[in-house]
């Protein structure tokens, strides 16, 4: 096997920089295929730097045009220049002033890094690394500069012209056809916060005041013709910048703030300062082609991007390694904002659900890295769900050890004492152990160890002297790289129910084991006593999830469905829901797989019932309770030797006992809800999420007229949220009126390619066999274009993550596809390919035709002579 080197970045090799650059010039005079750039950047040694010290600028694919150093030529001695590095051999001893030019192609980038086009709009993205794309720098976090920018465009090509910080000027240049505009950001900031956007866009605007009286102008660019299906965005603009002043005390500090929307976008959206660069899937919304789902991720992403201005640009990171200080932090505002504006314990399940079904996986194979990894090949790949997810759980955590007032004081102190800095995981920590007085040592191994830790349960009534004592154990297995672990902080909220599921009041003998209802399991084994427990109690363990760890089920059945009836907790109602399922799932996989015919269990069918029924409770939060755990949930716990038919077989087995059992419910349900007209509140959507899923359960009934009720669903919605999902059921179902449905769906929204995505999707994740002659058929569609990530993710990726027994066919036609994709995408977007070759990442919990099936793939890909970065990192993790 060939040996492909390639740089490791390790954590303990971090050197502050040797120079600064203080100022930067940049004057980017844009031509789709020659764009020439120049440079003026002021430097100066670090303090320490000794004399003669070289100076290495980083650069990636650039050719250099010329070089000046305070207004002279270099001679060929004093540097070197190659398209990924920039070298001033001996650099003045002086503050000087480097002039750098360079000449760059916009439309021959389709790594969507740096500068490049997207629907004729020139845009950049340069984090983690593009800014290198665009001109030599230093092209790290921790060298802050303030920016100016001046834009020059054919006034044809591009009438708005947009940068970071305020518009200082702008004109047009006298007989030329050409104009220009001149952006100043005062904010010093690292280059992968640097943007420019330039095209002919329409832009919708509003106002906002903020609490200290300072107005901010904000824009939302978009294609023209595009500006409808901006009003929620700008909404929920408006109601972060208002949450985050009142939750955080923190204000928007420029002029101006704008939003761009782009067809072309390797990821969610980019926190650039004063510019948000956003894929345009999480601006654009209306009822006709947005689901709630979809308005629920506009609302989160638009707030995310929002919240990094303090937390990402005003503080950023030291290093790369410190992802997670923006990036979980930023997640966990932005939680703690949705779950404001919606419902806490339903924000809080389908954020669970979430962590469980991407970031657990993740954490229990080869790619499992911590939330701070320690070294790294290629960033890109490093944006993951355990930086984001998990690293959001343990800002989480340390709110749910510290108590709400400590965790603000924390925040407020992490604030004051580090706005402007590069800041690291340990200076965001030392300011929550300075408020609280808390030593966070063993706290901080949530940063440092990778895998998801286990806790096991054992609680011991003792009738006789009134006491229950429980005892918890925690253990963490082997991940790559990591073979001894350390026990961790695990904060365990916790309830015991009495035997008319109230609650009982009731704290633990070694008080200061506790801290409220949260037991702190610090050893590797705890037991916690408590007294005046006469009854045998229901225990509620883990209540909110308040650790992301796995919790080894020890419930009886009965306790989980009293449990289920009575918890307080909402998200421990829905556990004890999941937990039932689960077992219930396995069971039936285990007769599957040892070919014995097994019933289906009715306690668990008669209390979903009860769910069903039970209008006390939010329909939001009874379509959670009733969505049964998914495929990968199960693959999870299984574990290992896994069949995925078998899967997806027990699954409908369940959903179909229960929709027989309760088919006149479902039908009643299903036209009774969700029937006023659109609005995008989380009560209307949660009404539309239960019927749904109503037609779901219906649609595997024994009902006559169920293809009949879906079918006219389809037919009838007048909303996306109805719409697709009907159709799903039909699709998945097999139903009949499928290829109908398929086809009207298509003549009604061909024109508009994020409707079209959600169409290639339904297909994509249809379980049955032919599903993979039509996905290939799909690739030919019209409205299929390989140089856009929303269109493959929506096709390729939806495959190879939600079609999980098509994806591991036994013929393994599912692996080679998906391997032919990463081959064809792989020099045109590396980072897309690497995401979509991680759909890999489980293959050893297989069993073993399938399992070998998906190694030959990997060792296939890994041979290929020219191979990104990016991929090569993830596949030979992968193989490791
Ligand atoms: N910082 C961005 C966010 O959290 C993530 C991001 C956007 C990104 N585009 C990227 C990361 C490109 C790597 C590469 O919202
Ligand atoms: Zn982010």
């Amino acid at each position: 096997m060939s040996t492909h080197e390639q740089t490791v970045v390790r954590l303990e090799e971090y050197r502050p920089s040797a120079y600064c650059i203080d100022t930067v010039d940049l004057d980017v005079c844009l031509h789709p295929t020659s764009t020439y750039v120049k440079a003026v950047l002021s430097i100066r040694r670090a303090q320490g730097t000794p004399a003669g010290t070289p100076l290495t600028l980083d650069g990636d694919g650039l050719q250099l045009e010329r070089l000046q150093l305070d207004g002279h030529d270099l001679s060929e001695d004093d540097f070197s220049a190659t398209p990924s590095a920039l070298s001033l051999l001996h650099p003045p001893f002086e503050p000087f002033r480097l002039e750098i030019e360079t000449r760059i192609n916009p439309d021959a980038n389709s790594t969507l890094m740096g500068l490049y086009r997207s629907s004729g709009t020139y845009c950049t993205q340069c984090e983690a690394e593009g800014f290198r794309r665009i001109t030599y720098f230093l092209d790290r976090p921790d060298v802050l500069t303030v920016y100016t920018t001046r834009i020059e465009a054919e006034l044809e090509e591009a009438s708005v012209l947009l940068g970071n910080g305020n518009l200082k000027e702008s004109g047009l240049l006298p007989g030329t056809g050409r104009h220009f505009a001149v952006w100043h950001d005062p904010h010093p900031k690292p280059a992968y916060l640097f943007a420019l956007v330039a095209g002919n866009l329409a832009c919708v605007k509003d106002s906002f005041t903020t609490a200290s009286g300072r107005n901010v102008e904000l824009g939302i660019y978009v294609e023209p013709g595009k500006e409808d299906m901006c009003a929620w965005a700008m909404d929920s603009l408006k109601r972060s910048m208002t949450w985050d002043e009142q939750t955080f005390g923190l204000e928007y500090d420029l002029d101006v703030f704008n939003i761009v929307a782009v067809s072309d976008f390797n990821m969610g959206a980019m926190e650039n300062k004063g510019l948000n660069i956003f894929n345009d899937k999480y601006v654009l919304a209306d009822p006709e082609t947005a689901t709630d789902q979809d308005y629920a991720h506009v609302e989160a992403v638009i707030a995310h991007e929002y919240f990094h201005n303090w937390t990402g640009n005003r503080i950023t990171c030291r290093d790369w390694f410190q992802l997670c200080l923006k990036e979980g932090l930023t997640v966990f505002r932005d939680q703690e904002f949705s779950s404001d504006m919606r419902s806490r314990p339903v924000k809080r399940i389908a954020d669970v659900r979430l962590l469980k079904s991407h970031q657990f996986p993740e954490d229990a194979g080869p790619l499992a890295h911590p939330v701070r990894p320690r070294a790294y090949r290629e960033i890109n790949n490093f944006y993951t769900a355990t930086v984001y997810e998990k690293g959001a759980e343990v800002v989480r955590m340390l709110k749910t050890l510290l108590g709400e007032t400590d965790f603000r004081k924390g925040m407020d102190l992490y604030i004051r004492r580090h706005d402007g800095d590069a800041a690291t995981i340990e200076q965001f920590l030392d300011c929550f152990a300075e408020v609280s007085g808390r030593d966070l040592t063993q706290f901080s191994l949530w940063y440092d160890q990778s895998g998801t830790p286990r806790v096991e349960v054992n609680l011991v009534h003792d009738a006789e002297n009134g006491t229950a004592s429980l005892t918890l154990t925690q253990s963490l297995a082997p991940t790559p790289g990591q073979d001894s672990k350390q026990p961790m902080l695990i904060p365990v909220r916790f309830g015991f129910l009495g035997n008319n599921g109230e609650d009982l009041d009731l704290s633990p003998r070694e008080t200061h084991q506790a801290s409220g209802d949260v037991l702190l399991l610090s050893q590797r084994s705890q037991t916690f006593t408590f007294d005046g427990v006469s009854n045998r109690p229901v225990l509620s363990l883990l209540r909110g999830f308040s650790a992301p760890v796995n919790l080894s089920a020890s419930q009886s059945p009965a306790d989980l469905l009293f449990q289920l009836r009575h918890d307080s907790d909402p998200f421990n109602r829905w556990q004890a829901a999941q937990d039932l399922a689960t077992r219930e799932l396995m069971r039936l996989y285990a007769g599957l797989r040892q070919d014995q015919a097994t019933a289906v269990d009715t306690a668990l069918v008669t209390a979903f019932g009860e769910v069903l029924c039970n209008t006390a409770l939010d329909p939001a939060f009874r379509a959670q309770v009733l969505n049964l755990p998914g495929e990968a949930d199960l693959a999870r716990e299984i574990g290992k030797d896994l069949e995925p038919v078998a899967i997806l077989t027990a699954r409908r087995m369940l959903r179909s006992a229960i929709g027989r059992a309760h088919a006149e419910v479902f039908a009643a349900e299903a036209e009774a809800l969700g029937r006023r007209s659109f609005t995008p509140s989380a009560a209307d959507a949660g009404e539309r999420a239960l019927k749904g899923l109503c037609l779901g359960y219906l649609a595997v009934s024994d009902r006559d007229d169920r293809e009949e009720i879906v079918t006219r669903h389809a037919r009838e919605a007048d909303n996306m949220t109805d719409r697709l999902a009907a159709l799903t059921v039909l699709v998945h179902e097999q139903m009949a009126g499928a290829p109908d449905a398929l086809a009207s769906f298509e003549r009604r929204h061909g024109g508009h390619a994020l409707a079209m995505d959600k169409w290639f999707t339904v297909q994509a994740t249809n379980p049955a066999d032919t599903a993979l002659t039509q996905i290939d058929a799909l690739t030919r569609h019209p409205a299929f274009d390989w140089s856009n990530p929303n269109r493959v993710r929506a096709l390729i990726g939806a495959f190879s993550t939600g079609n999980q027994s098509q994806f591991t066919r036994a013929d393994g036609a599912g692996f080679v596809f998906l391997r032919d994709v990463v081959e064809r995408l792989d020099q045109r977007n590396p980072q897309l390919a690497a995401r979509l070759v991680s759909a890999f990442r489980s293959w050893q919990a297989l069993e073993p035709v399938r399992a070998g099936l998906a190694e030959g793939v990997l060792t296939r890909i890994a041979g290929s002579a020219i191979l990104s970065t990016d991929t090569r990192d993830i596949v030979e993790r992968c193989l490791a």
